[in-house]
């Protein structure tokens, strides 16, 4: 106790590495549970940018500890480079501990990741090209190779052979390619194992030790609900579940070690990748949109689609993932537009009105926003740290916001930087308003050095 999920309300990229790493500061420890290399989070500080990819938003915080859970998927030539490049940069990783259970992207993942999606032609997914898919249907499959298997030559090269059997019809294309020879591969992820052996541990004892003496802990999810394998818009989803349900699963706690849950989303609605979208807008707008928020895929560099706020969706993962709070990130972008749209309910191709985000694929490739039209405002935002400073209209927003989904507002962003976001008062009622836990809490065992 206590343990606090971040997930994403809306289809990725709404602003979790910013949320985790303020967060970080009054926890124990961050734990990603689920997703890849796929995801991109950034944080701002000291006028510096950070972009992690599956090294948890806690790493800025020194001696934190920051776990990469059983159920994330780990590219370990990602991981090696990402902890060099924090090291040029004098981060501390020394209280960074990976999964021994969690799998590994191999070469042939990434191959068969851009294999599918050539094969898909016009109807792509429009994946990050990470290998994300292929390592997750291994695991299922049970052909995965695990953290773990990096620490023993006869058993690494074992799992090889069994894992690529099944795939030498899909890898022909590739059977030239070095990075496909078996002694090759088994070399280089043996040099993997023997730089990432300090950080392999029992993460889940880890946890379950923090948890037990009464320190926060923080999960940190990926992705978003929309993109949700089983509750997304499915095949337009990542492979994973990144609803908060998966940190109990990719992390190895219960639903009783998880006290709050926090949606982020954004004042409007982004998407990268195919699939629906029914609030999007297009032409002039969507430029001005994508300009003014920066809206450039963190991982890919692929421009983000651009919509409006779709309440029908966000009021559906708030209880898919039993929201207990929202934090709303990029309200400054949203200044100077002169009347601001939110969706209310869906229309479907045939006049049909869903108030429900629609379970049939083919209702909502076809379905359209329709909208409550709402005064904007001028005012620049970026300096507001109160509810009170922000303009009637930017409040009237919000609160409408609240009421439909039915969640509280923790948080509100108005810029990238660590100050630029305004606690608001119902913030008093979760964590934030608490004495520190990890002050009153007993200490746990150190953590060795790697
Ligand atoms: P994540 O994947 O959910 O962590 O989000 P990304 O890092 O991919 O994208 C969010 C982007 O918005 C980043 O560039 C952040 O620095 C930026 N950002 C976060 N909160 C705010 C905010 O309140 N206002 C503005 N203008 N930018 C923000
Ligand atoms: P963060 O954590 C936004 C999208 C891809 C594609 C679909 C499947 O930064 O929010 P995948 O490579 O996972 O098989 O791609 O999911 N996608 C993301 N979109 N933010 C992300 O992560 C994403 N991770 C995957 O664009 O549409
Ligand atoms: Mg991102």
């Amino acid at each position: 106790m206590p343990g606090l999920v971040i997930v994403g309300a809306q289809w990725g990229d709404e602003g979790k590495g910013k949320i985790t790493d303020l967060l970080a500061d009054r926890a124990d420890a961050v734990v990603r549970f689920q997703g890849g290399n796929n995801a991109g989070h950034t944080i701002v500080r000291n006028g510096k940018t950070w972009k992690l990819h599956l090294i948890p938003s806690g790493i800025l915080h020194r001696g934190k500890l920051c776990v990469i859970g059983n159920g994330v998927v780990v590219d370990p030539r990602v991981l090696t480079d990402e902890l060099d490049e924090l090291r040029r940069r004098r981060v501390d990783t020394s209280a960074l501990r990976i999964s021994a259970n969690a799998h590994l992207i191999m070469p042939y993942h990434l191959m068969l990741d851009h294999a599918g999606e050539a094969k898909l032609g016009k109807q792509q997914i429009g994946t990050t090209r990470r290998g994300i898919g292929p390592c997750y249907a291994d695991k299922a499959a049970r052909l995965g190779i695990r953290l773990q298997d990096l620490l023993d030559e006869k058993i690494l090269k074992q799992k090889i052979i069994v894992a690529l059997e099944p795939k030498r019809l899909s890898l022909r294309p590739y059977a030239k390619d070095p990075a496909l020879d078996l002694q090759t591969m088994t070399e280089e992820y043996l040099t993997y194992g023997h730089r990432l052996e300090p950080y392999i541990a029992d993460t889940t004892r880890i946890v379950h030790e923090r948890l037990d003496a009464g320190h926060l802990v923080v999960f940190e999810g990926a992705q978003g609900a929309l993109l949700d394998i089983d509750h997304g818009t499915y095949p337009f989803v990542t492979s994973s579940n990144p609803v908060a349900g998966a940190a109990c699963v990719g992390a190895g706690v219960g639903p009783r070690d998880i006290d709050e849950i926090w949606g982020v989303t954004k004042a409007y609605g982004t998407r990268v990748g195919s699939g629906p979208f029914p609030t999007e807008v297009d032409g002039a707008f969507s430029d001005m949109l994508r300009e003014r928020g920066g809206e450039y895929g963190t991982t890919t560099g692929r421009p983000r689609r651009v919509g409006w706020l779709a309440l029908v969706a966000l009021r559906y993962a708030a209880r898919i993932n039993s929201m207990t709070a929202l934090a709303i990130t990029k309200l400054d972008v949203l200044s100077g537009i002169d009347r601001l749209q939110v969706c209310t309910r869906y229309r479907g191709a045939e006049g049909a009105e869903f108030e429900y985000f629609p379970y049939h694929q083919t209702v909502l490739h076809h379905a359209g926003g329709e909208y409550l039209e709402m005064r904007g405002w001028s005012e620049d935002l970026s300096d507001c740290h109160t509810e009170s400073d922000l303009p009637d209209a930017a409040r009237e927003y919000l609160r409408f916001v609240a009421e439909f989904v039915g969640v509280p507002i923790a948080l509100i962003g108005v810029g990238p930087g660590p100050d630029q976001v305004i606690w608001t008062n119902a913030s008093q009622d979760t964590v934030i308003g608490r004495p520190a836990a990890t002050a009153s809490a007993g200490a746990p065992e150190p953590l060795a050095k790697p």
